[in-house]
């Protein structure tokens, strides 16, 4: 459950849309709050001493890539070729020459193929995740398995594995990879999981040789992994949380010593009022994620209101009967998990200068490619088109 303190600390005079504005919205809408967004990325440098990678699978558009890099950001994580694509993009068009983007996920065939094309048009760094010696021209990292038990080798084999990654990458092999995303499940909060992490990382660093790039922690993780003084102590050790941009009902949960502000909500509006005390808002489980647990949002400025049982296009909220708004009336929701909610959305309205501009920005490396090369037309060599492209 979120902390009562915070979501009683967001206000709706925070978030509220202008009504012209809100006229011209359609409801769900993701909204981007910009300088909400600046001031999250700058305490999470400042938390960092700048050993920040971030992963931008959060974010996912270019009006945010912009953010980071105006605030200095050079080095990334990404997920999917597309992310990679975009990202790289961006960096190139800006002429940033001293980008590094680390794929972070072991792609196999086509998906490695495409970025291998990826690498070849781009003046940025590239590099992806191994487990083995996977032949790749690539720059690789070599992901450890700590125990979240998602990819990664085993670390109690990883010494043998690693020497032969080594052998086969030479001046290709970049660092070691480990992501700690389990911390949750090892304890309650901070106090509960940094002993058990900090035995992973004294077991991690026994893997490390000079010049390695050392990448740990996600959100929960971040300031145990800036805590351990093995890994503070190496020349070039990175941590990689990316929801900390926007933050979310998560992120307050896992990490409330940041004082990080939501600053991507979903605009909805009330379009039904079945019963004495519950109103349905529009937006359900295609606009807002329903991963993370219940309940998938809260309401800003309504801490009390409680979201129920989503549907596809639904959300029931209790509500206090003698407060029941009317339909029509403006919600803004905090999602519980931000960064899928991001990938449900085409565009976002984005709102900066403390509310006074606002424009629409393309979430441009959401979703994943279908096809290796986009200019393919025909599947199977010699056969007629399998299909067509528009
Ligand atoms: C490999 C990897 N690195 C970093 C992150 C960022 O973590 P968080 O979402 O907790 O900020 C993730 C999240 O899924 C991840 O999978």
């Amino acid at each position: 459950m979120l902390r009562r303190g915070v979501v009683h600390r967001l206000a709706t005079q925070d978030y509220a849309l202008p009504l012209e504005v809100q006229e011209a919205l359609c409801s769900p809408a993701l909204v981007l709050y910009a300088t909400k967004i600046r001031r999250n990325i700058d305490k999470v440098l400042a938390a960092s001493g700048g050993r920040w990678r971030p992963h931008i699978k959060t974010v996912k558009c270019d009006a945010v890539f912009g953010m980071l890099l105006d605030a200095g950001v050079r080095r990334f994580k990404c997920a999917t070729p597309r992310e990679a694509r975009t990202l790289c993009a961006a960096l190139d068009a800006r002429g940033v020459v001293d980008g590094d983007v680390l794929v972070a996920f072991p792609h196999v065939g086509p998906n490695l193929a495409t970025l291998e094309e990826i690498r070849k048009a781009t003046s940025v760094r590239l590099s992806v995740l191994v487990e083995d010696a996977t032949p790749t021209s690539l720059d690789v990292f070599f992901d450890v398995n700590p125990g979240m038990d998602r990819s990664g080798a085993p670390l109690s084999i990883a010494a043998d594995v690693l020497a032969d990654v080594r052998r086969a990458t030479g001046p290709r092999f970049r660092g070691v990879h480990c992501y700690d995303g389990h911390a949750t499940r090892l304890g309650n909060s901070r106090s509960e999981w940094e002993p058990e992490l900090f035995k992973v990382y004294d077991d991690l660093l026994r893997l490390v040789e000079p010049g390695d790039e050392v990448v740990t922690a996600g959100t929960p993780a971040m300031l145990s992994s800036l805590a351990h003084p093995g890994l503070r102590s190496l020349d070039d050790h990175t941590v990689s949380p990316g929801t900390v941009v926007l933050s979310d009902m998560n992120c307050e949960e896992q990490l409330p010593e940041l004082g990080l502000e939501p600053a991507a909500l979903v605009f909805s509006r009330v379009i039904s009022r079945p019963t004495e005390d519950v109103v349905t808002a529009d937006a359900g489980v295609k606009a807002l994620a329903a991963d993370a647990g219940h309940p998938m949002a809260c309401v800003v400025g309504h801490p009390e209101w409680v979201p129920l049982k989503p549907s596809e296009e639904h959300l029931p909220i209790r509500v206090p009967t003698d407060a029941r708004p009317h339909r029509g009336h403006p919600l803004y929701l905090v999602p519980r998990h931000v960064c899928p909610t991001v990938n449900l959305a085409e565009n976002a309205l984005l709102v900066d200068n403390d509310g006074d501009s606002f424009s629409v920005v393309n979430i441009n490396a959401r979703a994943h490619d279908l096809l290796r090369d986009p200019k393919i037309t025909t599947l199977i060599p010699g056969h007629a088109p399998a299909y067509t492209v528009p």
